[in-house]
């Protein structure tokens, strides 16, 4: 296996099936973490970029099984923020030195594209310095373009899996991956930095989807990998699942380092919820990435795609001096930078 991995990281590529043995062994952990941290030191050196999570709606027209916001959970607390609400979420994030905004929310029909740009143009206007990215599902390509030409940058849109049979244990008839692909190339092409990404650990998944995962992944050539832990929560007909490991979770983490090493890779607030000190083993596995939430403390707690997320009471400042500490516990550093790829594409 430690030539395999010597491989990877000369290469950075390795064969479906040492991938597979890869994946499923405990015995190269540590120093799969160790060349991970190599090669992302020698592009990125310590520096961790932050993301201000916005979650503006948790309105979803979709019924994804395992998401908490999901249409037929009708215990979810509903919420939208207003346009001010989320300029001023903005205005907040960037005294406190945020230069990316994410504005994530469901798949809410109320937003439509003249809202969603209209929002765009203005956290453009006002914030010319800061990259803009989207995180709101699945569109038609006139409607990405539309945002895109609002000023939106970025976009991250999780194939959540590259297998369609996986795909379908994991979502209703409607909804399919062909079309979720088709809206990653979209985005590309677009010219929007586009990041894609799965949960670990979710019901059903096989070290094979995993493998295929990355297969998708190398094709699409993201410029950011979002992959946290599956974590079940209570009201979605996953309740009863097993929530993903740390352990596969970091290893994939260490694993992505070295099949992508251009690649915007974070540590999720999965991963921080699934342990106290998961997004610093995350840094030290691989990413750098934080996404620190920037969203008002009312609704913050209403965007409950998962049980037991962290950080609810706190507010962005606090987040933020947090992770600044927490960072530089491990050896690196919080930096208020846009934050963008080291290359084109990865
Ligand atoms: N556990 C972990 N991640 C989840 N997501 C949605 N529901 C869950 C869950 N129960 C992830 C999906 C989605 C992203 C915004 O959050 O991958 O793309
Ligand atoms: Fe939110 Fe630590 S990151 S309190």
């Amino acid at each position: 296996m430690k030539e395999q991995i010597e491989k990877l990281f000369k290469e950075n590529d390795l064969s479906d099936d040492a991938l597979l043995s890869l994946i499923q062994t405990d015995e190269c952990d540590e120093i799969l973490a160790e060349k991970a941290d190599d090669v992302r030191r020698k592009i990125y050196g310590d520096e961790v970029y932050l993301r201000g999570l916005i979650e503006f709606t948790n309105y979803c027209k979709n019924d994804c099984y395992y998401c908490g916001i999901r249409r037929s959970n009708k215990c979810a607390e509903r919420y939208r923020m207003s346009f001010d609400d989320i300029i001023a979420t903005c205005d907040k994030g960037y005294s406190l030195g945020f230069r990316t905004f994410v504005l994530q929310g469901g798949e809410d029909p109320y937003f439509t594209d003249d809202k969603i740009c209209e929002i765009v143009s203005n956290i453009r206007s006002k914030y010319p310095d800061c990259a803009i990215t989207l995180s709101i599902g699945e569109k038609s390509k006139e409607s990405y373009k539309a945002y895109f030409d609002a000023g939106a940058n970025r976009y991250l849109l999780r194939h959540e899996t590259a297998t369609d049979g996986h795909y379908r244990r994991l979502h209703p008839e409607e909804m399919s991956l062909t079309n979720r692909k088709e809206c990653l190339f979209n985005l590309k092409e677009i010219g929007y930095q586009v990041g894609a990404g799965f949960m670990v650990g979710s019901p059903y998944q096989t070290p094979e989807n995993i493998v295929a995962d990355l297969r998708f992944l190398q094709m699409l050539e993201p410029d950011m990998i979002g992959m946290g832990p599956f974590i079940a929560q209570g009201q979605t007909p996953f309740a009863e699942f097993k929530s993903g490991t740390l352990e596969l979770t970091l290893r994939l983490i260490s694993i992505l380092r070295l099949l992508f090493p251009y690649a915007l890779i974070p540590a999720t607030t999965a991963l921080g919820t699934i342990h106290p000190k998961g997004r610093e083993m995350g840094i030290k596995a691989g990413a750098n990435v934080l996404m620190p939430n920037l969203t008002p403390s009312d609704e913050r707690k209403k965007y409950l795609l998962y049980d037991n997320k962290i950080c609810m009471d706190d507010d962005a400042a606090m987040c933020k001096n947090c992770l600044e500490t927490r960072i530089s516990s491990i050896g690196y550093k919080i930096v208020n930078s846009v934050g963008n790829v080291k290359r084109e594409r990865i």
